[in-house]
């Protein structure tokens, strides 16, 4: 059994279904998950986790949700090293915002490999022009991630 800690970054809904939706496969696999709608650094350190993931859209011009912007602000304030813990990033998007698609998971990716974090898995993303199932692409993806960060 891990624990996982489950931030989650949205402003419609959309990647806080997905978010809900990984939690409930990582529960059913036997898993215990603190799904964060308000992550912060100190939740993380007192959740004692044993790998993060982080679920994410992107709003305005590749920026992040409002939500999870103290978050990112205290990973590079705080610097929490995570000395090769497992991570991974599902990052929502509209890839016809082109050169901001998904930008906010990828700032997320850049950072906890600055961290010193470990990604079994690369990032995945989902285009919601491509999809009508975010939830289904984000499960199959994390089949490979609990292989191989769990
Ligand atoms: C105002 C607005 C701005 C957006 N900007 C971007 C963007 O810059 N890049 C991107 O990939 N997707 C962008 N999107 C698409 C969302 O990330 C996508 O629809 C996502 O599924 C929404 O998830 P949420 O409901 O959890 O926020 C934008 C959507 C809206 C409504």
């Amino acid at each position: 059994m891990s624990v996982i800690y489950l931030a989650v970054g949205s402003v419609t809904g959309t990647a806080l279904m997905v978010g809900k939706a990984i939690q409930q496969q990582l529960e059913q696999s036997g898993h215990q998950v603190v799904l964060d709608e308000n992550p912060s650094v100190g939740a993380l350190n007192d959740s004692q986790c044993d790998a993060v993931l982080i679920c994410t859209s992107t709003t305005g011009r590749g920026d992040l949700p409002a939500n999870i912007i103290p978050f990112y602000i205290e990973l590079e304030q705080q610097f929490p090293l995570q000395n090769g813990k497992p991570f991974g990033v599902i990052s929502l998007g509209d890839s016809s915002y082109d050169a901001t698609f998904c930008g906010a998971g990828a700032l997320f990716e850049e950072r906890f490999f600055e961290l010193q974090g470990r990604a079994p898995v690369p990032r995945v993303t989902i285009d919601a022009t491509e999809t009508v199932t975010p939830d289904d692409d984000a499960l199959f993806w994390l089949k490979e991630w609990m292989e191989k960060a769990l």
